[in-house]
């Protein structure tokens, strides 16, 4: 088939190469937004007289009759055109004859994939937010029924303090929380449209950018040429977005994962987000966990791919920038997929508070608050450290818990201690004392997760 290009070539290339130079088979999901500018830029040209109305009428019918045509299935992609762009104009001259032939006036296919991307990504923006959205909720709902529900902290996965299930739910929506921002802020930057930039220079059509990026839903201009058409830095930042959450999404399935081993069971998958073993009946695997956590490679695999393929490229436009389009689709195809099933694994997941609750009673998580004890009754805190850390050294020699060991021995380290020492020391009061901004307790939890409803809203 000829060209659209053919001219100083004949258009005649290899099979090969345009099996090769053709992206059609991954551009062709930007039909939309393709389009949608597209009509846009025949209606700019229009109010600049640049072509009839006539025309731009002709031209706006035969777009929304391709775009009508390609959702009801009744035209399909022809996958031995270059690109989405070429698709379109091919379809459209093709269509309503030579009139077609005037779109691409005082535009090129750089300023207009440029655009394309811009808008694809803007709408993706909006349902990866929503989607995270939908996660956090899902968060909020389990640490408001888990406010209460008591279980180890851990440093270096070793026991260290109490704390509620809670609030360790709200951590993770507090991190989400940040990504939504990240990812709104990445769309400010996003959302300025690049189409008019042309080729690299600008034109000489009195044009009217601003006109046409308003009609786009843009918030203004990109206002170097230039740069319009060459750089791709929101995509970087949108992936670099999306790299980050799911780097929380991961270190959430990681101990999802741990969780709900018989090692811990601290939680139980529902049956609609784990999978059997082929083999071993007993088995009821983290599969959906597992995968969020495995896909985490691939999203900073396509954040990688994206910046090395830009890093040497001269102004302006050059081929290599064709390769921004399957690692920016696939980092936000598997985000969303991973969102989606995190919120229903989340949401179906039961808390094993009993084993939670267990776990918090071994490995000395209240040796802390057995230190503070003598603290607030006048000891300098090294030495209640000191002190506290030997009550331990002794109850792990006499196969006890600090709850348990008597009042006597206490008094063999500090004539400080004294009955009350059990009451502070109890897991519960452990937890309800931590009521420092941020902490533990119940009422600074309940304030995270008000905090949060209200960022949602
Ligand atoms: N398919 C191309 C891309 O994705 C469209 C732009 C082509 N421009 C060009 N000068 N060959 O980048």
């Amino acid at each position: 088939m000829a060209k659209m290009w053919a001219g100083r070539t004949d258009g005649a290339t290899d099979k090969l190469a345009d099996d090769f130079n053709s992206s059609i088979h991954f551009d062709c999901r930007m039909y939309k937004q393709d389009i949608q500018g597209s009509i846009a830029h025949a209606a700019m040209l229009a109010g600049c007289n640049i072509i009839s109305n006539e025309d731009a009428d002709t031209l706006i019918a035969g777009l929304e009759g391709i775009l009508a045509d390609l959702e009801s299935g009744a035209l399909q992609f022809d996958m031995q055109c270059e690109d989405i762009h070429m698709f379109v104009e091919q379809v459209l001259t093709e269509r309503i004859g030579d009139v077609g032939k005037k779109l691409h006036t005082a535009r090129s296919r750089n300023d207009q994939v440029a655009l394309d991307i811009r808008m694809y990504l803007r709408d993706e923006a909006d349902q990866i937010i929503a989607l995270t959205k939908q996660v956090i909720v899902a968060l909020t709902e389990q640490a408001e029924q888990n406010k209460a529900t008591i279980m180890p902290g851990y440093t270096h996965l070793q026991r260290a303090q109490p704390i509620t299930f809670g609030h360790h739910m709200m951590a993770y929506a507090m991190m989400l929380l940040r990504d939504v921002d990240r990812i709104c802020d990445c769309k400010k930057r996003m959302n300025m449209s690049p189409i008019g930039c042309c080729a690299l220079a600008g034109t000489t059509y009195a044009t009217d950018r601003r006109s046409e990026a308003a009609a786009l839903g843009f918030d203004g201009i990109c206002l170097n040429s230039l740069d319009g058409v060459s750089d791709r830095d929101f995509c970087v930042e949108l992936m670099s977005a999306i790299a980050l959450l799911q780097m929380h999404m991961s270190r959430l399935s990681e101990e999802i994962i741990l969780w709900s081993s018989w090692e811990f069971k601290f939680v139980e998958l529902s049956d609609a987000f784990t999978t059997g073993s082929s083999i071993m009946p007993q088995k009821k695997n983290p599969d959906m966990a597992e995968l969020i956590r495995g896909k985490t490679g691939r999203i900073y695999g396509d954040l990688m791919s994206l910046l090395t393929a830009l890093k040497g490229l001269p102004l302006a436009y050059n081929k290599d920038m064709q390769e921004d389009k399957e690692c920016v689709f696939d980092a936000v195809d598997t985000i969303k997929m991973c969102l989606g099933v995190m919120s229903g694994m989340l949401s179906t997941m039961s808390v094993c508070a009993d084993n939670m609750k267990k776990a918090a009673q071994g490995g000395f998580i209240n040796a802390t608050d057995l230190a503070d004890y003598l603290v607030k009754k006048g000891m300098p805190f090294r030495s209640a450290y000191k002190i506290s850390g030997q009550i331990v050294a002794r109850c792990i020699a006499d196969k006890t818990v600090l709850e348990d060991l008597p009042l006597e021995v206490y008094k063999e380290y500090s004539d400080l201690f004294d009955n009350d020492l059990y009451n502070e020391i109890d897991l519960t009061t452990c937890v309800e004392k931590r009521i420092s901004e941020g902490g533990t307790s119940i009422q600074s939890v309940e304030k995270q997760i008000e905090y949060v409803k209200a960022q949602l809203n």
